[in-house]
C-alpha cells in the first residue's frame, strides 16, 4: 500500500452527518439523513485553495442527492456539475439551486393555493386511489401509508401546484410539500424502508384541513423566511446558480456526455454505500405519493439505473474486478451461499465496483491534471467478512491513472443485522485522490 490510512475523526467526524444542516438556510428544504453537512464542502474547499491557490474551480457531483455540493460550491461561486438519477433527489437538489424565485411570485402563488383549498375540487375514485395497492386507505386492506383524508389533503395541495404557471414554482412547492410527508402520513423512515408508527390506526388522525395547515405553516416559517434572506443577499449583488449544470440522470453515462474532457478540477462525493440499502426503497412514499412514480415498472426502471449497491435487481452473472482483495472478500463470502438472504448477493458487490470502475473511466477523461477526488465511503460487511470498499475503490482509481493521497478515517458506523460481527464497526473514511494522469 502507498499511502496512509489516516485518523481524521476530529476533523470530520461531526461534518459528517446532514444533521448539522438541519437549521441552515435553503440546506434545511428538506431532511436528508444519507447526506453530509455544508461544512464538509467547506472545509475541503478550504484545504483545496491553500494547497492550489486558486479563486475559480470547476467541480463535479456525480451523486447529488439532496444537493449539499452544488449548492454550497455556488454560495461560494464555484461551477459545480452535478448528476442525480432519482426524479425527487432531482427536484429537491434543483430547487435549492434556483436563485431567481421573487417575494412577489411566491406570495401569489400561495394566496393562489389557499384560495383553491377554500373550495377545491372533488376527485373521482380513480384519482385518490393509485396503482400502488396499499398507499391511500381503502376496504379490504389492513395496512396503509395514508389516510383518505390525509390523501385529499395532499391531492388539493397536488392539483392547486400543477395549475401554477411556472415550473421553478411547481418544483419548489412540491418539495415543501415532501417536507410534510411522512409527518402526516402512518410510518416513519428507519433507515433502510419504512416503518408503521405506534398506534397509527388511533393515534394519527389528520383531517384535510389540518394538511392544508399543516403545509401552509411549513411554506411560511421555512420556505418564505429562507426566500426572504436570499432576496436580502440578492439586493447586494446577482446570486450565481448552479441549477443549469445540475442533470436528472444516470451518472455512469451523463459523466461522458455533459462535461467537457479535462476540465474538472475537483470532485466531492459520497456514493451509495455498499449496504443493499436501495434509495427507490427508503424514499418510496415521495416517490409514489407526489406523482414520481405511477407503477411497478416506473420503479423497476428507476432501480436498473442506479448504482448496484442493493440487490432489489437480478442484476445476471458478473464478472468479479481482478483486485486481490475484492476476490478475496467474493470468495470468503461465497462459502455462505447456502445461507444467503438474496441471491444477488454476490452480484450485487461485484456490479457496484463495476460501477465505480466505470465512473473513474470518466473522472479520468473529464478531470484537469492534478485534479482532486474527495470521495467518502464506509465498508460494509457479509456473513463477518469485511470487504475494505475504501482500499478497493484505491485500486480502482490507481488502475485508471490516479494517484491516492490517502485515506481519511471519519468514523466508525454500526454494523446493521446483515453485517453483524465486526465488532468495532466499519470504517466510515474519506479516500483523498490527485489525478495524475498526464495522457488523459
Ligand atoms: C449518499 S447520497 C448523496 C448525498 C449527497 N452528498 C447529499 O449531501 O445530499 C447518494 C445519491 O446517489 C443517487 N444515485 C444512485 N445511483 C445513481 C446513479 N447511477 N447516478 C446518479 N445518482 C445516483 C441516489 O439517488 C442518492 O440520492
Amino acid at each position: 500500500m502507498s499511502y496512509k490510512i489516516v485518523d481524521y475523526s476530529k476533523e470530520y467526524e461531526s461534518i459528517m452527518q446532514f444533521g448539522k444542516n438541519k437549521n441552515v438556510y435553503i440546506h434545511r428544504w428538506y431532511p436528508f439523513v444519507e447526506g453530509y453537512s455544508k461544512e464538509f464542502i467547506l472545509k475541503i474547499i478550504d484545504e483545496y485553495k491553500k494547497t492550489y491557490k486558486c479563486e475559480s474551480i470547476v467541480c463535479l457531483e456525480p451523486f447529488a442527492g439532496s444537493g449539499t455540493t452544488p449548492l454550497e460550491l455556488q454560495n461560494m461561486g464555484h461551477l459545480c456539475y452535478s448528476f442525480e438519477v432519482s426524479p425527487f433527489m432531482y427536484d429537491l437538489a434543483r430547487c435549492k439551486m434556483e436563485t431567481s424565485y421573487t417575494m412577489k411570485s411566491f406570495d401569489k402563488y400561495v394566496a393562489q393555493l389557499e384560495d383553491y383549498f377554500f373550495n377545491p375540487e372533488s376527485y373521482s375514485e380513480e384519482k385518490i386511489q393509485t396503482k400502488f395497492k396499499t398507499l391511500v386507505e381503502h376496504e379490504g386492506i389492513d395496512k396503509w401509508l395514508l389516510d383518505r383524508e390525509v390523501r385529499l389533503g395532499i391531492l388539493d395541495i397536488l392539483e392547486g401546484i400543477k395549475k401554477f404557471y411556472s415550473k421553478k414554482y411547481q418544483r419548489l412547492f412540491k418539495v415543501a410539500l415532501a417536507s410534510i410527508l411522512l409527518d402526516v402520513s402512518n410510518v416513519y423512515r428507519n433507515g433502510k424502508c419504512v416503518s408503521y408508527k405506534k398506534n397509527w390506526k388511533t393515534d394519527v388522525n389528520y383531517s384535510r384541513k389540518d394538511v392544508h395547515n399543516i403545509y401552509l405553516k411549513r411554506i411560511d416559517n421555512i420556505f418564505r423566511a429562507d426566500l426572504l434572506q436570499m432576496q436580502k443577499i440578492k439586493n447586494k449583488g446577482k446570486l450565481f446558480s448552479n441549477g443549469i449544470y445540475c442533470y436528472c440522470g444516470d451518472c455512469r453515462k451523463l459523466i461522458f456526455e455533459k462535461i467537457p474532457d479535462k476540465s474538472v478540477d475537483l470532485v466531492i462525493t459520497s456514493p451509495p454505500y455498499l449496504n443493499s440499502r436501495d434509495y427507490t426503497d427508503t424514499y418510496m412514499v415521495e416517490l409514489k405519493t407526489l406523482g414520481y412514480m405511477e407503477d411497478l415498472c416506473e420503479i423497476k426502471g428507476l432501480r436498473e439505473k442506479t448504482l448496484r449497491s442493493h440487490v432489489q435487481v437480478k442484476w445476471g452473472e458478473l464478472e468479479t474486478l481482478k483486485i486481490d482483495e475484492l476476490q478475496q472478500a467474493i470468495a470468503s463470502i461465497e462459502k455462505f451461499k447456502e445461507k444467503f438472504w438474496n441471491p444477488e448477493l454476490l452480484d450485487m458487490i461485484r456490479g457496484y465496483f463495476l460501477d465505480i470502475n466505470t465512473l473513474f473511466k470518466g473522472l479520468s477523461k473529464k478531470m484537469s491534471l492534478n485534479g482532486m477526488v474527495f470521495i467518502n465511503i464506509a465498508n460494509s460487511a457479509y456473513y463477518n467478512v469485511e470487504i475494505k470498499v475504501d482500499e478497493i475503490v484505491c485500486k480502482i482509481a490507481e488502475n485508471n491513472g490516479f494517484n491516492i493521497v490517502e485515506i481519511r478515517e471519519a468514523r466508525r458506523v454500526r454494523t446493521s443485522s446483515q453485517q453483524k460481527g465486526i465488532s468495532e464497526g466499519l470504517r466510515e473514511s474519506v479516500i483523498v485522490i490527485k489525478n495524475n494522469n498526464i495522457e488523459n
